[in-house]
């Protein structure tokens, strides 16, 4: 596994690593070290380099991610490069491409990096982070064994970088979980992995399969179209360290992750079909959940947290749902489906409406790869988050602004909601009833309608959840989407 080390300032620190790497940035015409300048001087000093002459040599602007290297030969360290990393306005999100950079530098291969870290506690975290994800590297090619680098952050900082490892663990853990491919990642497999995760983290897991499932109409009409070995339905529960469920000074978050091993479209098949190839990923949402909790007995935050994991393959099958389908929700609500391709609300309705009447939540999250049109809307850097409580928008907009996981806040457009009728259910799933063409707010108003009348945010992650290129933080594949986001607001509750 890849790990994250703090290691004071001090120049036995860096003797051993393979790469050596100094941020820089560049004001006014003038190259500068923002970070522990006066250990950065006695290292030039030590190694007879000067660091400004080598930025004017290779003509160093000093943006975020600019990479530099030059060879080095002493017998202190067993290093043979500097790296100079530009970090550009040294703002989070700066020092997250920076850091991004390095990781990526040391990608797949078995080698120690050592970095001067930023001061402030925020900017050590995103950096840390950032290194660790630009380093992912997941795939099952079977000629060579996979290497694992390390990262040394020179902080004294040490319980930040225990911090950072456990955000970007839990970030990994849920990538790990969406690259994995659909003949492997079935639902008994899924929900397995989640057993696993949760006892080894010290968590409360239940799994419901077959007839245990039989109030749960949604998640039975789409997952019967894979019988063998059929949909599950999990429920991981989180309480803070000595704590008792009935403590009323707690608040309790719910999070249910939409959960489709594979979503072929079912009946109303996917088309174009290459758009089909992308789909091992619709379980975002349930791997972000998942990963969400497994990071919270390392932090400990004073919040009750329960995650809700609706697990299905939407396949096409003699036994598929059909189109014209009236299928009955959990609470009884009917649902008249039109397009077996909408399937993400069958299951996640199911979902909302087991924590609303169950678990009495102060917070009900959802979190889905739901709709093209939210990445139509939005594109790859931002998921869409409806939700009608204002206070709770502008907090997690602002913690995704700080911290990598961005949203923006959609409406849930009242008169879009006759989208929503049947003549002979209560509910038309595919809400195209009058055409208003606003898929990702269509969705999220056949969500709210199972959410009772709780503090409901539903997170559109169907653009964000997933990178179709190699860039910054993000791998080609799973991102992670969603953790980052959870945790810091969880935390924050507390
Ligand atoms: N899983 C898809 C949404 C999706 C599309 C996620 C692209 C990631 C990338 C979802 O199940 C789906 O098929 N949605 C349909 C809904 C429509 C049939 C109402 C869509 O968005 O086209
Ligand atoms: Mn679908
Ligand atoms: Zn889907």
């Amino acid at each position: 596994m890849f790990t994250l080390q703090a290691l004071p300032a001090k120049q036995e620190s860096l003797s051993s690593s393979e790469l050596i790497a100094i941020p820089f940035t560049k004001k006014d015409e003038i190259f500068q070290f923002p970070f522990q300048a006066s250990f950065v001087k006695a290292l030039e000093k030590t190694l007879e380099a000067q660091l400004t002459d080598e930025l004017a040599f290779f003509a160093a602007t000093g943006k975020a991610g600019e990479l530099f290297e030059f060879p080095i030969s002493h017998s202190d360290f067993d290093a043979d490069r500097i790296l100079l990393i530009g970090v550009g306005d040294s703002s989070s999100s700066s020092l997250r491409t920076a850091g991004a950079t390095l990781g990526k530098r040391i990608r797949g291969k078995a080698i120690e990096l050592a970095a001067i870290a930023p001061q402030a506690k925020d900017e050590i975290r995103a950096f840390a982070i950032a290194v660790h994800l630009g380093a992912y590297l997941w795939n099952q090619k079977s000629d060579k064994t996979l290497e694992i680098p390390r990262a040394i952050m020179i902080t004294s900082e040490q319980e930040i970088i225990e911090e950072a490892g456990v955000i970007s663990n839990a970030i990994t853990f849920a990538r790990d979980l969406v690259h994995t491919p659909s003949n492997i990642k079935n639902p008994q497999w899924l929900a397995a992995e989640a057993v696993k995760i949760s006892e080894a983290n010290g968590l409360t897991i239940k799994v419901l399969a077959g007839k245990e499932l039989k109030e749960f109409g949604g998640l039975l009409a789409v997952g019967n179209s894979s019988p063998k070995p059929g949909p599950r339905f999990v429920e991981i529960s989180y309480l803070p360290k000595g704590k008792k469920k009935s403590s009323s000074l707690m608040p309790h978050v719910v999070i249910a992750g939409k959960g489709i091993t594979f979503d072929t479209g079912g009946v109303s098949l996917k088309r174009p079909y290459d758009t089909m190839t992308a789909m091992k990923s619709d379980m975002a949402g349930a791997a972000a959940a998942l990963a969400v909790i497994n990071a919270l007995p390392a932090l400990n935050p004073n919040v009750r947290v329960t995650v809700l994991m609706a697990i299905a393959e939407n396949a096409l099958s003699g036994s598929s749902q059909r189109p014209s389908d009236v299928i009955k929700h959990y609470g009884g609500t009917t649902v008249e489906v039109i397009n077996t391709d909408a399937e993400g609300r069958l299951v996640l309705a199911d979902a909302l409406a087991y924590a609303d009447m169950n678990l009495d939540p102060d917070y009900l999250i959802d979190i889905a790869t739901l709709t093209g049109a939210a990445t139509l809307g939005l594109g790859r850097q931002y998921a869409a988050m409806y939700t009608r409580n204002m206070k709770l928008a502008s907090a997690l907009m602002a913690i995704g602004e700080a911290n990598g996981d961005r949203v923006w806040h959609m409406p849930l457009i009242d008169e879009y909601t006759d989208a929503l009728e049947s003549d002979i259910a209560d509910l038309n799933h595919t809400a195209d009833k009058g055409d208003y063409s606003a898929g990702s707010v269509t969705a999220a108003l056949f969500l709210e309608k199972f959410a009772g009348n709780r503090n409901w945010v539903h997170l559109d992650i169907a653009g964000t959840a997933r990178s179709e290129s190699d860039s910054g933080e993000n791998p080609k594949g799973g991102t992670g989407f969603g953790v980052r986001l959870l945790v810091d607001w969880i935390t924050s509750l507390s």
